[in-house]
């Protein structure tokens, strides 16, 4: 129990200090809460074998969630562009295929492990859309959407409440979206599916 608060404290500082440095890319003070991380993990792919893409893993909150509601370490790929937070998610997941890189790149990047990764059951994305442009966050959506499997489903949260939709999600369907107020700040979860 020490333990863990501990580990959660170093995690909530190295946090802060990576959004004193970079504020835009980072997009939050501190970690997603474990009631978010959980509302994220519920949508895993029903098929244990299926990869699943996290992108902007930052501390490692949400993939701690991914990993406790089941999803096998091997399984998960997350690409994380802050080589700090990078760094860090590989000591703490050592079999997960961490990548250090731009989540805009993630076709060539999956296609690049050594075993590559065709195609995902679902997407787990913290990236403060909300921080990029329209184009950006259409052409973001495209490469989830080609890497998706049929049926395949982008779990992406966001600090603007009142909004149903996501940036990028328009060729998607809207199947789940939901408020966690227990965060800092309260995010909704939207649910998109191919
Ligand atoms: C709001 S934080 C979320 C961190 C963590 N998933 C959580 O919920 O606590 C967003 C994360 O996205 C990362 N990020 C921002 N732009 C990125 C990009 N282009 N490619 C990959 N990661 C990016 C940031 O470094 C940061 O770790």
């Amino acid at each position: 129990m020490a333990r863990k608060f501990i580990a959660a404290l170093a995690d909530s500082s190295l946090f802060l200090r990576e959004w004193l440095a970079h504020p835009q890319r980072t997009g939050a003070v501190a970690p997603s809460s474990p009631q978010l991380a959980a509302a994220m993990a519920r949508w895993l792919p029903r098929d244990p074998e299926s990869y699943v893409l996290e992108l902007g893993p930052g501390t490692g909150a949400v993939t701690e969630a991914l990993l406790k509601r089941g999803l096998r370490e091997n399984r998960l790929v997350a690409i994380e562009n802050n080589p700090a937070l990078a760094k860090h998610l590989r000591k703490r997941f050592p079999q997960a295929h961490i990548i250090a890189g731009d989540a805009w790149q993630m076709d060539t990047l999956l296609a690049a492990l050594p075993l590559p990764v065709p195609s995902v059951g679902a997407v787990i994305s913290s990236l403060p859309l909300l921080n990029f442009s329209k184009e950006q966050a259409d052409d973001l959506a495209a490469k989830i959407r080609a890497l998706l499997e049929p049926r395949g489903r982008w779990v992406q949260y966001s600090y603007h409440l009142a909004k149903n939709r996501s940036r990028g999600a328009d060729d998607f369907r809207l199947v789940a979206s939901k408020i966690v107020w227990w965060n800092l700040p309260p995010a909704r979860v939207h649910v998109f599916q191919k």
